[in-house]
């Protein structure tokens, strides 16, 4: 495979080295770097061991490739040497017995970093949800938050706005590196067309959901696709429909790493069956992942007030995300995102709120659900 030159700023240090498009940046610090103190665990993305800086902003240097960092200014856990919050972050780890092994404990430091600066009046809920991403085997997560709690009561840092993600240099190929929201400003993504052929390798959902609303005002939302969109945690149009094609993106947070999915969907509808489907692509440009999918629904009135939707995905996830999780929790987690998206629709027709619109789709969240009710079926 061919090598790619990537110059970085390395704790401070300007660094050149050529490395394979496929090289991981957790990789690039450790093999190429000798910079041993970034730890990798699942290298899928999840455990957060692997956690460190790029531009000011924690991201999974397991799911960022090094190249996709070429002109970013990257900090390693070595690089929090002398750096006086770093210092007391670690000085309460240790009073507060915040680890054990110490496997986690740079991952952790980088995320308790994030914390204390970004959070300043944060309480232990507050903590452990963000903490949510890492993973400890071994210490119980008490005495870490503990330790993050006495660093926010003792003269906490005050609060950052951390900034939108800057450009990369022209020709590096990825304008952007970091986990975060995608801004409205990001270009749209120009895709391959979604390939319907590839799709049926894809998962395969289906469901009927009953809706607690008639299903004149259902079809009146489902036919009004900005109406659709707002019913998605995390989803926003980019601006009018060409025709029928929408462009949009949609965020996902697993803990601290956020994918954001730009792309663009055909929409069809038939007025008189209440029928439609909607198929397009999307990709994570942080991760090069890349979603196509497919959903065809159709409407039934189900008695006074109430209507049946009767929902058929299926959808391709590839690249780095697509090994965050076993394909059966996958699937179980967008099963669950297709039924609040339903009930979100079902509220809106209904004329009540839909919550929580702009929050992103927490993977985390949905997984932790998700995995309770596989605990409780087995
Ligand atoms: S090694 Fe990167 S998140 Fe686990
Ligand atoms: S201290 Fe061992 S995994 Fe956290």
């Amino acid at each position: 495979m061919s090598l790619q030159e990537i110059t970085l700023t390395l704790n401070g240090e300007t660094v050149t080295k050529p490395a394979e498009p496929r090289t991981h940046l957790a990789d690039f610090l450790r093999e190429d770097h000798l910079l041993t103190g970034t730890h990798l665990g699942c290298e899928q993305g999840v455990c957060g061991a692997c956690t460190l800086y790029v531009d000011g902003r924690p991201v999974r240097s397991c799911i960022t490739f090094a190249a996709a960092c070429d002109g970013a200014e990257v900090r390693s856990i070595e690089g929090f040497e002398t750096d006086p919050l770093m210092a007391r972050l670690r000085a309460a780890f240790t009073k507060h017995h915040g680890l054990q092994c110490g496997y986690c404990t740079p991952g952790m430091l980088a995320t308790a970093y994030d914390i204390v600066r970004r959070l300043p009046d944060a309480d232990e809920p507050r903590i452990r949800a963000e903490l949510s991403g890492n993973i400890c085997r071994c210490t119980g997560y008490a005495g870490i938050v503990e330790a993050i709690r006495d660093v926010l009561a003792n003269d906490p840092p005050p609060a950052q706005v951390l900034s939108l993600p800057r450009t990369r240099r022209a020709g590096t190929g990825s304008a952007s590196v970091m986990a975060t929201a995608a801004p409205a400003d990001e270009p749209a993504v120009d895709l391959p067309p979604l390939d319907e052929a590839a799709l049926a390798d894809g998962v395969e959902l289906t469901r009927n959901i009953a809706l607690d609303a008639p299903a004149d005002r259902v079809w009146a939302v489902l036919r009004d696709i900005p109406a659709v969109v707002s019913c998605i945690p995390g989803a926003a149009l980019d601006g009018p429909m060409t025709g029928d094609v929408a462009t949009g993106r949609c965020v996902v947070a697993l803990g601290p790493m956020r994918a954001s999915f730009v792309g663009s969907a055909r929409v069809t509808l038939d007025e008189v069956a209440c029928t439609g489907r909607v198929a397009g692509s999307g990709r994570d440009r942080l991760s090069r992942s890349r979603l196509d999918g497919a959903l065809s629904f159709a409407l039934h009135p189900a008695g006074a007030g109430a209507s049946r939707l009767n929902l058929s995905m299926r959808y391709l996830l590839k690249g780095p995300l697509a090994q965050f999780g076993r394909p059966a929790l996958v699937a179980e987690i967008a099963d669950r995102i297709l039924a609040d998206v339903a009930a979100n629709i079902a509220a809106r027709a209904s004329g009540q709120a839909v919550p929580d619109r702009q929050k992103p789709l927490n993977g985390l969240a949905l997984l932790a659900a998700v995995l309770k009710r596989l605990l409780r079926i087995n």
